[in-house]
């Protein structure tokens, strides 16, 4: 028999050449185990989902007990299922009164091509505005506002009415005009390397997009559900988006998206023609009765401001090392080296050190820290000492 490596290689379609063949068996909290039992600090939370850690016993009940009521029942918008109408209300509780009709997806790409749709759709204009290395997911429509020729250009001709402008730029206010159906922004742009909006670079978008029509749109598929310190960004940042894209963390570890707007500017998928977006799992009970779950946790335990404690004790205890900058705010961390040559190294070699860790898309000169936002002190102090170990092995 091959071991399963093998057939991960020979039956898994592959997404790159070198996949991190890493495997795990079982996960629990902070901690993925190996085969060999084998534990692994997870400072990555599968990119920002496992914000409550790895089957957190709140999460499980959830699933079990909506398991036994019942798993897809209707394509999304049919039937009222309760796991998606209280999710729904409870997300709405906790946005602003213009963000209070949740349209439930299956993932974050599948959230930005919503939001593109749905602003095309009620404003009847084409361009959508987007950022140099911005990234906003895979799918056809969101490659065409990936914000770097790296990964799309082999994929042209793409989604015609583009704009590309700099993140952080004053002129990107100025590239809003009346033909512009959306601007579509990460409030901190992840992909990029955890770049922070500079003083007034939100507003400005906002007034502008108010000047001529065009709605904000905010990426917070990385940023939200506590992870920058904030439940949200744009509490942090104090500007309402017209459109709010969520996903990753939405499903507490089960795959789930939403774009959410007003109930007027959402109310134009529905009519003349209706069905202007549809979905069969979009917003699958069992995802949703996960994802509330895991909120009620993040709330309860005020993981959001938890983080920003965290995020200190991180920086403390890096403090030491050979590292340049910490960019980031909360637990969306990108560590600077001295040496950038060693990141690749540092990544490849973090499972020897017990740790798992990550590369960004768009940024060679750092790597990831973005660990479940339930990580204990403790915990926090031996991945640090297991990266001091493992940076110096490399020094
Ligand atoms: C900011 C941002 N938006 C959208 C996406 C796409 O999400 P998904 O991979 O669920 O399609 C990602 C994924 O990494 C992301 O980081």
């Amino acid at each position: 028999m091959p071991s399963l490596r093998q057939l991960f290689l020979d039956h898994l379609g592959q997404t790159s050449l070198s996949p991190l063949l890493l495997e795990i068996d079982k996960a629990e909290g902070s901690f993925l185990y190996g085969r060999d039992g084998k534990d692994y600090i997870d400072l990555i939370s599968g990119v920002s989902v496992s914000n409550t850690g790895h089957r957190h016993p709140e999460v499980m009940a959830a699933i079990s007990e909506q398991a036994g009521r019942y798993l897809h029942l209707m394509v999304y918008g049919e039937v009222v299922q309760s796991p998606q109408v209280m999710y729904a209300a409870r997300l709405a509780s906790l946005l602003p009164p213009s963000l209070q009709s949740v349209f439930f997806v299956n993932s974050g790409s599948e959230s930005i091509e919503g939001a593109i749709k749905l602003a095309r759709r009620y404003t009847g204009r084409n361009e959508i505005i987007y950022f140099r290395n911005g990234y906003h997911g895979s799918t056809t429509g969101a490659l065409s506002v990936q914000g770097s020729e790296l990964y799309r250009n082999a994929f042209r001709p793409l989604m015609p009415s583009t704009t590309m402008v700099e993140f952080n730029s004053a002129e990107a206010a100025a590239m809003i005009s009346n033909t512009t159906a959306a601007v579509l922004v990460e409030p901190v742009q992840a992909e990029a390397g955890v770049i922070q909006p500079a003083a007034g670079f939100l507003e400005s978008l906002r007034t502008a997009c108010d000047k001529h029509g065009a709605l904000l749109v905010f990426d917070e598929v990385q940023t939200g559900f506590g992870r920058t310190g904030s439940l949200f960004s744009l509490y942090r940042y104090n500007v309402i988006p017209d459109i709010l894209v969520l996903a990753k963390a939405l499903g507490g570890g089960l795959p789930l998206g939403a774009f959410v707007s007003s109930s007027g500017i959402m109310a134009a998928l529905s009519h003349d023609p209706s069905l202007g977006h549809i979905t069969t799992f979009g917003g699958h009970p069992l995802c949703c009765a996960a994802g509330l779950a895991s909120l009620e946790v993040i709330i309860r335990e005020d993981l959001a401001a938890k983080a920003k404690e965290k995020e200190r004790l991180f920086r403390d205890q890096m403090a030491h090392l050979p590292v340049r900058e910490v960019r980031g705010e909360g637990l969306l961390l990108a560590v600077v080296p001295e040496d950038k040559k060693i990141i690749s190294q540092i990544v490849l070699r973090a499972p020897d050190y017990g740790l798992m860790l990550d590369y960004f898309l768009f940024c060679d000169e750092a790597f990831r820290i973005a660990p479940p936002l339930t990580i204990s002190p403790d915990e926090i102090a031996l991945a640090c000492n297991r990266l001091e170990k493992l940076m110096k092995a490399l020094s």
